[in-house]
């Protein structure tokens, strides 16, 4: 995730209300998987299934795969490992013609389907085709399948339409089809040419095998574009030559609290990471044989601190920086000198001499002019550009790079923020907050690619589980994710070929490890190949839920570790803890029908049918999983205990953040350990306080609160003074304890400790007054400005 200033992200609120995750387990209404008649186990759907006459096709270990010529071959090769992978048969390309297999055949050679490395050029920005058009074969992408008893035949006019039928054909063949293909003639190419994955490997750090199973993921989803987040204030991640200090310097940062601590020594434990050229290269080139373009983001003129930290010169101000370890939106801009417009060309060269895209990504987002506006220097040197305002500077920089760009035989894409201040004419437009910037900029005659924080941002949370990773809590289900259009009905019929594609963005502030990563891109990648690769008129999100669970079985072969999360069963309760007597609701957040039992014994296909909340009384413990086609979905079964103690317990993710105009909720993760497991915290960074709706008093004395005490490291620019800081009255403030509207006097407070025992955590008991009765809102807050620390709610119990 990027803060984005608080307006889009109020925006973001008002669409997706913040505190969805923070309520008890939600129980969606969702659709549920509904096979359309005569549709496939693909994602993305292809654009026209025709189900021939005759039987099908078996493929099995001993099937001919045949392909003449070098392109058809390598397509072949490539087959041959999906299919394996994917949990097929291993096929054995054979010389030649061979009778009755699979044959690839290269219809007619052209140049621009295949990019061998550090050469070729992908084919985009050429537009999309329209919605409704047939898919050809002789599309850029396009191929034709064809199944039938004597064979499997897949054409196309180009190798990445060949690699694309290659890919339709291994997810026919596996899936739980064991190689029964029914005879079906399929005609498919994308609907649109950018079909995108952002990844943030500024901000957390990914090894090339790891980028290089995301770039298989991607192309077994027919996505076409990578774009390399790699430059930010956290780090700097690609070597360039001219500059060794932009990785020496710029590419270590020294985590926030203990996760930057040798915990044997105390010493200072950096977080390091780059990419050498020659690395780079081998993905550039990994990426090439897969058909998918890498796009480069060296970011100006905002998120620089870490190339500032490195060449201090290149700043505006005369303070030494350190790449961050904060998160958040920071003033520090490169200056407006001419020798840091030549740094950037210097670099972009470098840049261009490794990346054969045609599109380079300057960034330009979240870049707030503070420093500027308070530098006389950079004010002189507006004037002497002839910049009326800071967003013209910003324009004129980028208008200066887009012309360096052109005359290298290259196009600029940046955030929806280079809009700002005018746009250089050739530009291209990324829009992340909302469409309106590229709605704009396609009105205008800008080419634009479309990824909105509100649907495309892998970072937030897919469910509101409590097997969530750290993320953003504002939900961006599956079911957003999938509904997404890039081409709104608004945009005049004549500027919807500016709309290039779609992208998700995969930013990594809270993305530790690549089992996260993971966690966050699947399954809403498949939601996202789909709309940008399948006709209008076949997307279908119940349909696709029909689909899924045949690529979630390819995923397993992959060894990809997907989300769970989507295929558990969300437990929510209501109780009334006096009689010891619970209802249980359960739900699948994609509709997926749901099986229980509550007699301990595992439950199965045959166990009941959930139909209706369960009424139950304590000790009862619910097991419960959801199926399709007999089959559960998930990795284990869902499991909820309610004793008569449970009752009087709440963890962070079971309570509401509290009302008030502040709001940024968070799951955030503890600093420490430094390495293994660590605690996970739903807190609203800008008003520490939770609340227990309708919490049951009567016959409670104490509170007992478990806390814990992590980093505050998020800068949040203007929006900062949004942040509550409730005076304290004692040396290290106070917990307090509040009914009601959470606003009004606190019932019983507790003087909160100079530090915390040494796993993290302190219990606080807070004695209620005696006449305390009845239902009514609980709130627990914790007064003090305790930055660079803040306190956090772990569990609540009320006692005696
Ligand atoms: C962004 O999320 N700042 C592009």
């Amino acid at each position: 995730m990027r803060f984005t200033s608080l307006a889009p992200l109020l925006l973001c609120l008002a669409i997706a209300p913040l505190a969805r995750a923070a309520d008890a387990p939600a129980i969606d209404n969702a659709p549920g998987p509904l096979l359309r008649d005569g549709s496939l186990p693909l994602i993305p759907a292809p654009a026209h299934v025709q189900r021939t006459q005759g039987a099908g096709f078996t493929l099995t270990a001993s099937t001919p795969l045949s392909a003449q010529g070098d392109a058809a071959r390598r397509v072949a090769a490539q087959f041959s490992a999906l299919l394996a992978r994917s949990g097929g048969p291993t096929l054995v390309p054979s010389v030649g013609k061979a009778a009755g297999g699979v044959r690839f055949v290269l219809e007619s050679v052209t140049t621009n389907g295949r990019h061998p490395p550090g050469t070729g050029r992908h084919p985009s920005g050429t537009g999309r085709q329209p919605p409704d058009a047939p898919a050809a074969a002789t599309a850029t992408e396009g191929y034709t399948l064809e199944v039938g008893p004597s064979g499997i035949s897949v054409r196309a006019a180009t190798e990445a339409g060949l690699f694309y039928g290659a890919a339709t054909l291994a997810q026919l063949a596996t899936g739980g089809s064991d190689g029964h293909i029914p005879a079906v003639r399929i005609e498919d190419a994308p609907r649109f040419s950018w079909r995108g994955l952002m990844l943030d490997s500024a901000r957390h750090f990914q090894s090339l095998d790891e980028i290089k199973q995301v770039l298989d993921a991607m192309a077994a989803h027919k996505l076409n574009t990578f774009h390399w987040h790699l430059t930010d204030d956290q780090g700097w991640r690609m070597e360039i030559k001219r500059y060794p200090k932009l990785t020496e310097v710029g590419s270590c940062r020294i985590p926030a609290g203990d996760g930057g601590r040798d915990p044997a020594t105390g010493a200072p434990r950096p977080y390091c990471g780059f990419y050498t050229q020659q690395q780079i290269r081998d993905v550039i080139a990994y990426a090439a044989a897969l058909h998918i373009q890498v796009i480069p983001e060296i970011d100006v003129p905002g998120h620089a601190t870490a190339a500032i930290a490195a060449y201090p010169e290149l700043g505006v101000l005369d303070t030494p920086l350190q790449p961050l370890s904060e998160w958040g939106v920071f003033p520090n801009l490169f200056n407006t000198e001419e020798s840091t417009f030549t740094f950037l060309e210097n670099v972009l060269e470098e840049v261009i001499a490794l990346f054969p895209s045609t599109y380079v990504h300057v960034g330009g987002d979240e870049a707030v002019k503070d420093q500027w506006i308070a530098s006389a220097r950079v004010q002189q040197r507006m004037r002497e550009l002839g910049a009326s305002d800071e967003m013209q500077m910003q324009s004129h920089l980028i208008k200066r790079l887009e012309t360096f760009l052109e005359q290298h035989d290259r196009r600029l894409i940046g955030w929806d923020e280079i809009l700002e201040g005018g746009l250089p004419p050739q530009a291209t437009v990324m829009s992340w907050r909302g469409t309106e910037g590229g709605l704009k900029a396609a009105s205008e005659g800008h080419d634009v690619v479309m990824s909105p924080v509100t649907d495309m941002y892998m970072d937030y949370l897919q469910t509101s589980s409590p097997n969530e990773p750290p993320g953003r809590p504002l939900l961006t289900t599956l079911a957003r994710t999938y509904a997404f259009e890039p081409v709104p009905a608004t945009l005049a019929a004549d500027k919807q070929h500016h709309i290039l594609g779609l992208q998700a963005n995969m930013f990594t502030e809270h993305t530790r490890s690549y089992a996260r990563l993971q966690h966050n891109l699947f399954p809403r990648l498949a939601a996202v190949a789909e709309t940008g690769w399948s006709p209008v008129q076949q997307r279908d999100f119940r349909d696709f839920l029909a689909r899924l669970p045949a690529q979630l079985q390819r995923y397993r072969a992959w060894g990809l570790a997907y989300a769970q999360t989507p295929f558990e069963v969300a437990v929510a309760h209501q109780d009334d803890r006096r009689a010891g007597s619970v209802q249980v609701s359960l739900a699948n957040p994609l509709g997926y029908e749901v099986r229980y039992r509550t007699d301990g014994q595992p439950v199965t296909a045959a166990s009941p049918l959930y139909q209706a909340p369960l009424q139950a009384r304590v000790p009862v413990t619910v097991h419960a999983a959801a199926f399709f086609n007999g089959q559960p979905l998930a990795a284990a079964p869902s499991v909820a205990a309610f004793t008569a103690q449970s009752l009087l317990t709440r963890r962070d993710d079971e309570l509401l953040t509290c009302p008030g105009p502040g709001q940024l909720l968070l799951r955030l993760e503890d600093d420490g350990p430094a390495d293994g497991p660590r605690a996970v915290f739903n807190v609203n960074i800008f008003n520490p306080c939770w609340r227990w709706t309708d919490a049951d008093l009567t016959g409670i004395g104490t509170l007992k609160v478990r806390a814990g005490r992590i980093p505050y490291y998020f800068q949040l620019a203007h929006d900062e003074p949004q942040r509550r800081f409730e005076a304290a009255t004692r040396a290290h403030g106070e917990m307090k304890i509040r009914r009601g509207d959470c606003s009004g006097p606190a019932m019983a407070e507790v003087a909160l400790p100079a530090s915390v025992g040494a796993d993290g955590f302190v219990t606080l008991e807070a004695t209620l007054p005696k006449q305390t009765t009845g239902k009514g809102d609980l709130c627990i807050s914790f007064t003090g400005d305790t930055r660079p620390a803040m306190w956090v709610l772990d569990e609540v119990t009320l006692a005696r």
